[in-house]
């Protein structure tokens, strides 16, 4: 079975660049759609999420082609009417393609998605904000069908800041005809910004992504467009929290500290230096501090895509952290494979409570998830021993070459089938 294996112990050293970001390059991709003429992007990550969300490019018809970590996209065809039912349920984020064809079609039918498991991960708040938007919609066994027909009202209120609804009702609403429409309560990522700069690299009128509000003049059509993808935020966290568990001193070049401001903060205070007038350093001796408690939520808060590499981070610090994950309930599959590399973990009322070991002893773990895989591998880094990591499907769909960055920086680790 594929596996990372991991010797631990040793200190990370050295200088990197991230990956382009995996959350901005999907939705990106999917409103390339848009479109008319040639989209070229830089810096997309070569995973499994951005491989299918291509794929889903190909299949609707679009021309596409990758060069290294470019890809060239041709949109203007006929676009099919729906995904297929495989395809969208291969990950989560398929569903951000609704937005764009129902723009382009203005009658889609979708089957629901796929993804990590992370507890329920319905798409009502989608729904919701289509038929609020004017779409009528009907169900069908497993899937929906949307028809876009009746002029946007001039404003939506989001119930909650979700970053799928928010991408996908701003691709939706960049192409077309009438008034200026806000979207309010959105969800203020810096990956929101991120669609929202390259929506206007192609002509689109979207301003105040990443503020409380954001404002849409519909254009009629986009243009040509070339565009660079954002370093991934995520990513640089796990490889953050992976220098502060294991020791060491790296430099991420690219990294933006502005998109990481709360935890690069929690870092600092479980006894990080972090330098970041260039990139972000991060220097560590080991000896973590416990934080007490860590909580997650929609961004600016501290972002649930780093709990589980924080709750690595706390196994080892000195004292107790409660985690509080207020985003996906039931994401800490985690927990219990640190435990068998002899964290000691505890639940209450829903929370998790990690209170600090000396040291990590390596183990055969299983990620069931993206984030969980990262976790696991930044514990074996750390780890006394050998430590095998079975999941790989998971973390390649997310971080390009991990075990490449990592070995860069001096760790010992390696991918084995
Ligand atoms: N939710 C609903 N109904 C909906 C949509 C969302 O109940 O219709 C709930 C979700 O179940 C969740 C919460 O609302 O409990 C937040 O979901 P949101 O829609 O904000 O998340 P998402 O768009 O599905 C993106 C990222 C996730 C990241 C979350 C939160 C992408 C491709 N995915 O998901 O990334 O955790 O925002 O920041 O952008 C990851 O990279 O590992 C990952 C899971």
């Amino acid at each position: 079975m594929d596996r990372f294996e991991i010797i631990g112990g040793h200190k990370l050293e050295g200088r990197f660049s991230v990956q382009g970001a995996k959350n901005s390059c999907l939705p990106i991709i999917a409103a390339t759609m848009l479109v008319q003429g040639e989209t070229v992007l830089h810096n997309c990550p070569d995973l499994k999420d951005t491989e299918v969300a291509v794929s889903i490019l190909n299949s609707l018809g679009c021309y596409t082609e990758r060069q290294g970590n470019d890809i060239y996209i041709n949109s203007d065809v006929n676009l099919e009417n729906t995904i297929p039912e495989e395809l969208m349920s291969k990950m989560r984020s398929s569903i951000m393609f609704l937005g764009p064809l129902l723009s382009r079609n203005k009658c889609v039918r979708i089957y629901y998605p796929g993804g990590c498991k992370l507890g329920p991960r319905p798409i009502n708040y989608h729904i919701d904000a289509f038929r609020a938007l004017g779409a009528e919609t009907y169900e069908e066994e497993n899937s929906i069908f949307f028809k876009n027909f009746s002029a946007p009202p001039r404003e939506i209120t989001l119930e909650y800041p979700s970053v799928g609804v928010t991408e996908n009702i701003m691709t939706f609403l960049a192409v077309g005809q009438g008034d200026e429409i806000r979207i309010k309560n959105p969800a203020r990522e810096p990956e929101i910004l991120d669609l929202q700069n390259f929506l206007n690299s192609a002509g689109a009128k979207i301003k105040g992504a990443g503020n409380e509000e954001i404002i849409i003049k519909p254009v009629e059509k986009l243009h040509n467009t070339e565009y660079n993808i954002m370093p991934d935020r995520i990513a640089t966290l796990t490889y953050l929290t992976s220098v502060a568990m294991c020791g060491g001193d790296v430099i991420i070049d690219n990294a933006v500290p502005e998109h990481i401001r709360k935890p690069i903060k929690l870092l600092e205070k479980a006894g990080a230096e972090i330098r970041d007038s260039y990139g972000i350093r991060l220097i560590s001796h080991r000896g973590i501090k416990a934080l007490g408690k860590i909580e997650t939520g929609p961004y600016p808060d501290f972002p649930t895509d780093a709990q589980a590499c924080f709750s690595a981070l706390m196994s080892t610090s000195e004292g107790e952290t409660e985690i509080c994950e207020n985003v996906f309930s039931s994401r800490f599959s985690h927990c219990d494979e640190l435990k068998k590399m002899g964290a000691d973990i505890d639940f209450r009322d829903g929370n998790a409570v990690v209170k600090g070991v000396k040291r990590l002893k390596g183990a055969e773990v299983y990620a069931s998830d993206l984030r969980c895989g990262a976790a696991l591998i930044a514990a074996g880094l750390s780890a006394e021993g050998r430590t095998k990591v079975y999941g790989t499907e998971f973390i390649d769909r997310g971080y390009e070459n991990i075990e490449k960055v990592l070995r860069k920086i001096g760790a010992d680790i390696k991918r084995l089938s």
